[in-house]
């Protein structure tokens, strides 16, 4: 009874949204041109991408290939100028910068190479910021609470100049937290700092992907790419393979996809 009762709603959501209820995001023939005077690029061609929710993520490929297009299109920074987006069963795609602006403030987490922090807040002040946004009352309260998932409770009056570049790190994934997002997207979060460093960001990752968070890590890195359960390879603006990494780095297995081909 109970279980026909959830198959019945499991359908009704699927209708709803048109897609199944556990991808998250689902792009569909992605094309993005870039034009310059005469020069004409093909930054995105027609990318195919479905994620679920709960996956940790690599997207990897050369200078050039596309990756920041990508990251920037799947964080409604910026749209595709054909081809469908759709994030939680929504199409983003043909939103405008308003609307766009607020799905990215409710369901996006951003974590930068270069931290991109406010110098003169404290940690607390910097991680409470995306809440004042939304006019959350708790603010304070969850700030608190994201700097304590990423273990620094004890450095929440701390500026960032008074911080190490991992715990900077640490304040900017706390401060992609406190909205609860659907996705937190990672540009080469570990670029800036020592590989022992990067290791702690990336263990740190594990973690909150384990709780369930769904995390995209856009890299140059293999090692940090070997991180993630899986990586799609970008070259020339598609996407050429995938590899599924088992953890702990035991064998790794490579799909070429048919765009390579
Ligand atoms: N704003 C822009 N105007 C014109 N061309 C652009 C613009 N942004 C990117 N491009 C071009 O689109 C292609 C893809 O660029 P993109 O920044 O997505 O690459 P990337 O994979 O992130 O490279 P990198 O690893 O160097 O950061 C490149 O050829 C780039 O020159
Ligand atoms: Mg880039």
């Amino acid at each position: 009874m109970v279980e026909d009762q959830r198959c019945r709603e499991k359908r009704q959501r699927q209708t709803v949204y048109g897609m199944d209820p556990q991808n998250l995001l689902e792009i569909t023939n992605l094309t993005k041109r870039y034009r310059i005077g005469d020069a004409d690029v093909l930054a995105l061609d027609a990318v195919n991408l479905v994620i679920s929710r709960g996956e940790m993520l690599a997207i990897t490929g050369p200078s050039g290939s596309g990756k920041s297009t990508l990251m920037n299109i799947l964080g409604c920074l910026d749209t595709a100028d054909s081809g469908s987006y759709r994030l939680a069963g929504e199409d983003v795609s043909k939103l405008a910068g308003d609307q766009l602006a607020a799905i990215r403030n409710r369901r996006i987490g951003f974590v930068f190479q270069n931290f991109n922090l406010l110098p003169r807040l404290s940690a607390l002040e910097n991680v409470e910021l995306p809440l004042l946004y939304a006019s959350r009352h708790d603010a304070k309260a969850q700030a608190r609470a994201a700097l304590t998932t990423v273990g620094l409770a004890d450095r929440t009056h701390h500026e960032p100049n008074q911080l190490s570049g991992g715990q900077r790190q640490r304040v900017a994934i706390a401060r992609a937290l406190v909205t609860d997002p659907a996705i937190i997207l990672a540009d080469e979060p570990t670029g800036n700092l020592d590989s022992h460093v990067g290791h702690d960001i990336l263990d740190l990752f594990h973690r909150l992907n384990q709780a369930g968070s769904t995390i995209i890590i856009v890299t140059h890195d293999h090692e940090v790419a070997r991180h993630c359960r899986r990586e799609v390879q970008l070259r020339d603006g598609r996407i050429v393979a995938e590899v599924q990494h088992a953890p702990h780095h035991q064998t790794s297995t490579t799909k070429e996809t048919t765009a390579a081909a």
